[in-house]
């Protein structure tokens, strides 16, 4: 069992999972492990990242948040290699544009909602294993009640209802766990990474920059490792961003 610091992280291969590896890997005395669908790709972004110079330790794990089979494999891989997980970043996440009407729901309930819900409880045996857990939903502004009905907010006209839907959802996952899993000392939050650049919004550059205004996926990353340092305890069980916290 190593003393450095356990972060994992679902989704570390791309965007805001890719860029939270790279700087809690940069600290010392942490440990990623990148928790991804595909193997390969995760391998692959491993590499870049270990070629980045970095002081921490990484690892590659197989997980599909939406595959029962592939999370109860992981839990018992991390289990025998580390015995335990400090902190559970549940990052993976989509938008399924391709798809519509039920479908569309389907897949992304089942991603953002279901997967983020099922992956991050089957490893909350390994967090009770940790002398100072914290499990963090990658939520989204887009998934707040107070600004969904802010005419005010500059989101308030988006049209990604069914990603709002799921985001939502999330929130009210998140705000059970928190309520679960305080008095086992589980930091629970739901964290918005901000509109940043990734693959989210799909592969073409127009889409990855957001039409050129989505913003650095490192200052995500920022708002995560304080998380993991403690910079955050006082907003235990809120919906928080990097700077400060947004309305359920
Ligand atoms: N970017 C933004 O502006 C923004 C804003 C608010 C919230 N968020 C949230 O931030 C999180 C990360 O998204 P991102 O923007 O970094 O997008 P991204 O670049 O598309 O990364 C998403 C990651 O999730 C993985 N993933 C998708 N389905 C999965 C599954 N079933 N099992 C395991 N991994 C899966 C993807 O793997 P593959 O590479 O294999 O597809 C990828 O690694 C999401 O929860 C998103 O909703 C993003």
């Amino acid at each position: 069992m190593t003393d450095s610091k356990i972060v994992l992280i679902t989704g570390a291969n791309s965007g805001i999972g890719y860029a939270t590896t790279k700087l809690i890997s940069s600290q010392p005395n942490y440990h990623v492990i990148m928790a991804c669908r595909s193997e390969e790709k995760g391998l692959k972004a491993m590499e870049e990242i270990q070629g980045s110079g970095i002081k921490g330790t990484l690892s590659v794990l197989q997980l599909d948040v939406t595959s029962d089979q592939s999370i109860a494999a992981a839990v018992e891989t991390v289990e025998k290699e580390f015995g335990r997980v400090d902190v559970f970043v549940s990052n993976a996440g989509i938008t399924a544009y391709a798809e519509t009407g039920s479908k569309k729901m389907s897949t992304i309930f089942a991603t953002n909602v279901t997967g983020a819900v099922t992956s991050s409880e089957a490893f909350v045996s390994l967090l009770l294993k940790s002398a100072r857990p914290y499990l963090i939903q990658i939520s989204s502004g887009l998934g707040s009640f107070g600004l969904a009905t802010d005419p005010e907010d500059q989101f308030y006209n988006s049209p990604s209802h069914v990603y709002r839907m799921s985001k939502a959802a999330l929130n009210m996952a998140t705000v059970q766990q928190h309520k679960r899993f305080h008095s086992q000392n589980i930091r629970v939050y739901a964290y918005c990474p901000g509109f940043v650049r990734s693959n989210l919004r799909g592969e073409s550059e127009q889409a990855r920059s957001g039409g050129g205004f989505a913003g650095d996926p490192m200052d995500s990353a920022r708002g995560i490792l304080d998380i993991c340092e403690g910079k955050r305890d006082a907003d235990v069980g809120r919906f928080i961003h990097a700077n400060g916290t947004y309305p359920w």
